[in-house]
């Protein structure tokens, strides 16, 4: 491949012979044994990738690195304002601490192929479970610990865990959010129970323990064993993580061993341009696919350090937070979703905190996780002269579907689009009969099938839903979502959903999952959530709710009860807090909700009357209380 160093010829050569381009790329991985055919089309449209082979996703991780002389390098910095703690780890302390928490779980009888959820807040404590898991080949489902009970109750419903991880507490900026309760009442609702429960007991708070089910992970520890790595097949799946879907039953994203590690080992240097050895930030959670891709996996598989942080951008104490991480451990690159840095440019529009620290080390700025507004690119540009590049992805993909790859070639910026596809991903944007798009209308953005390794092989336990949710609109084609156009010189332009997802503060959530909770208020006739723009996190959910004929409660109580209702069954994550009462909703004549044309009106866009609208009226209602609500702004 060292003769193809242009994107150009990369790109083409990733499309005419993948097995090459990609047999290249698992070199860089340990495989016990390699695979003996490194694509399998035999069952479309399901392929699989590194048929054959068997590795250890935890040696390639930890192990080989230690093997290789880098045992005294930090693989692991914990850096956590909220507790006022910094705490690292070196690659050969993390495999003595995850090779014996992998002996803990192997004491509670925890085999290759079970399931294990954690439910854990920014601590290494979550990526020494993660790796222990992987290390005899059981199946993490990592949940974000801003979900509610119930939301983690669907998920272990689904997982059907033998155990689960979590901790007495997370810390948000100054609360301290019990997560133990949260977890014994996700248990309750589930009609799945895990045969134990491992926790880790912070000292901010100490939870209670249920004796018989529960262990204490200090206690576990202290008698548990080290265990080596288990050879797992490339096909064998890594994780499942439970992303929004058009329900609210969310999707089991499977992840595999083989194709996950060469992909994301392979885009640490490729797309990031990293080097063994540099520092590499993804300020994310681990309980989205940008932390477990970038926090927890590619930084470790690349023999990279990892940073681990506890706070928010803002407000752990101030909006210099990012710049003190970024000097203080030598990161030289930072990946985050733009909505950190509008918090950042609210609080500190002339980056007068980023003048306290030397950031002369640092080398490049990744924004994903919903679209990149360009002044938001341009301020972070201006304020720390780096490149500051977009990229865009999913958690079905697990890694970059479009960016400029810094490592093969640096494209000329283009703000707004986050570049060309990344090799691998043959992207179309196609009209409703699948014609190809000319350039800059928008259209569906699909991409033709095989995906590259790293992507989806399908959902947990659900071929079915895995073919109808994104297979059958396009036969041959994987579905995105997502709608966009293609440029002519094929920069890609994503715009928006064309399901009811919406991204709120880089957090991906289901309108549709929202409007199930409303519509289960004894008050509530119908319902409708729209995601309106909103200058600090891209998108926030507003309910439209129609009462009951009979129902004389006063308004604001009902609608208290419905802001205390999603928080309660979603989570506070959602950030769903304004809801209003209106008489009707617009529809169309056969009853569909127009949702669209609410969501226009309340950004204030130029909107077209549907032509299948059943009561134009009802359309000057919700302008006007939408603009009560300070929406539509005045247009
Ligand atoms: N555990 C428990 N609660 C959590 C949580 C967690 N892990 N993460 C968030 N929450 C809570 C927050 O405390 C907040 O609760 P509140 O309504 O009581 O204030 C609520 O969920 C909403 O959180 P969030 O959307 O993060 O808003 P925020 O106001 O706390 O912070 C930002 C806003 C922009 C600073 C923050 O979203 C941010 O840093 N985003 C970075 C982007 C990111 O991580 N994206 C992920 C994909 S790259
Ligand atoms: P998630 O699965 O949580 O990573 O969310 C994926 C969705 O976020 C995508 O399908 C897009 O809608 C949106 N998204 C992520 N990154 C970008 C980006 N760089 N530009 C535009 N949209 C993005």
């Amino acid at each position: 491949m060292t003769n193809h160093k242009d994107y150009q010829s990369l790109y083409d050569l990733s499309l005419t012979n993948p097995e090459a381009f990609w047999g290249e790329a698992a070199k860089g991985i340990h495989w016990y044994k390699p695979p003996t055919k490194i694509l399998d089309d035999s069952r479309k449209p399901f392929y699989r990738w590194f048929v054959g082979g068997e590795l250890n996703t935890c040696y390639n991780l930890i192990d080989r690195h230690v093997e290789a002389g880098r045992g005294e390098q930090l693989a692991i910095i914990y850096d956590s304002p909220v507790t006022d703690t910094v705490r690292t780890y070196t690659y050969r302390q993390l495999l003595e601490v995850v090779a014996t928490f992998a002996g803990v779980l192997r004491n509670q009888g925890v085999k290759k192929g079970d399931r294990v959820v954690i439910y854990m807040p920014m601590i290494p404590e979550a990526l020494i479970a993660i790796y222990a898991c992987t290390r005899i080949g059981a199946i993490h489902s990592v949940v974000f610990g801003g979900f509610a009970a119930r939301e983690l109750a669907t998920r272990i419903s689904d997982a059907k865990p033998v155990l689960m991880i979590s901790a007495s507490c997370g810390i948000e900026g100054k609360k301290v959010v019990k997560y133990k309760p949260l977890l014994d009442e996700a248990i309750n609702l589930s009609d799945h129970k895990p045969n134990h429960c491992i926790i880790f007991q912070r000292p901010q708070e100490t939870a209670a323990l249920q004796a018989g089910r529960d262990i204490d992970w200090n206690t576990a520890m202290s008698t548990a064993q080290p265990v080596d790595c288990v050879p797992v097949a490339a096909t064998d799946p890594l994780y499942i993580l439970y992303t929004s879907g058009t329900t609210g039953i969310p999707k089991g994203v499977v992840r595999d061993n083989g194709g996950h590690a060469v992909a994301i080992n392979w885009t640490m240097k490729h797309i990031y341009n990293l080097q063994p050895g540099e520092v590499y930030w993804a300020a994310s959670d681990i309980g989205w696919v940008v932390g477990h891709s970038y926090i927890v996996y590619g930084p470790l598989f690349y023999g990279c350090t990892t940073i681990v942080y506890e706070g928010k951008p803002v407000g752990t104490p101030d909006p210099g937070a990012f710049w003190r991480v970024i000097s203080q451990h030598q990161v030289k690159v930072l990946f985050t979703a733009p909505t950190a840095f509008r918090a950042i440019k609210k609080e500190d529009p002339n980056g007068e905190y980023i003048k306290k620290y030397d950031l002369s080390h640092f080398r490049t700025l990744f924004f994903a996780g919903e679209r990149c507004d360009p002044a938001t690119l341009f301020w972070a540009q201006n304020k720390l002269q780096v490149p500051v590049i977009d990229h865009w992805w999913q958690t079905e993909t697990g890694w970059a579907i479009a960016a400029n790859c810094l490592g093969i070639q640096q494209l000329p910026i283009k703000p707004g689009s986050p570049t060309k596809a990344a090799p691998g991903y043959d992207v179309h944007c196609v009209d409703e009969s699948g014609n190809e798009i000319s350039s800059d209308d928008i259209g569906n953005i699909v991409i033709k099938l095989p995906m590259p390794p790293g992507c989806l092989p399908t959902l947990w336990n659900n071929d079915a839903r895995f073919q109808e949710s994104y297979l059958s609109a396009y036969p041959g084609y994987y579905l995105t979502g997502d709608a966009g156009y293609k440029d002519k010189d094929d920069y890609l332009w994503i715009m928006s959903r064309i399901d009811d997802i919406i991204n709120v503060a880089g957090h991906r959530l289901s309108t549709g999952g929202m409007e199930e909770v409303l519509a289960g208020h004894p008050d509530v006739a119908e319902c409708a959530v729209i995601g309106v723009a909103d200058d600090l996190k891209g998108e926030i959910p507003l309910g439209l709710v129609v009462i009951k004929a009979g129902v004389n409660r006063q308004e604001t109580d009902i609608v208290k009860e419905l802001v205390a209702l999603v928080r309660d069954k979603i989570g506070p994550v959602a950030s769903f807090k304004v809801a209003a009462i209106v008489k009707r909703l617009p529809k169309t004549r056969s009853g569909k909700i127009l949702r669209g044309t609410m969501k226009k009106i309340a950004d204030g866009q130029e909107y077209k009357m549907p032509a299948t609208i059943d009561d134009p009226a009802i359309l000057e209602e919700i302008t006007a209380i939408l603009e009560t609500l300070g929406y539509h702004k005045g247009k």
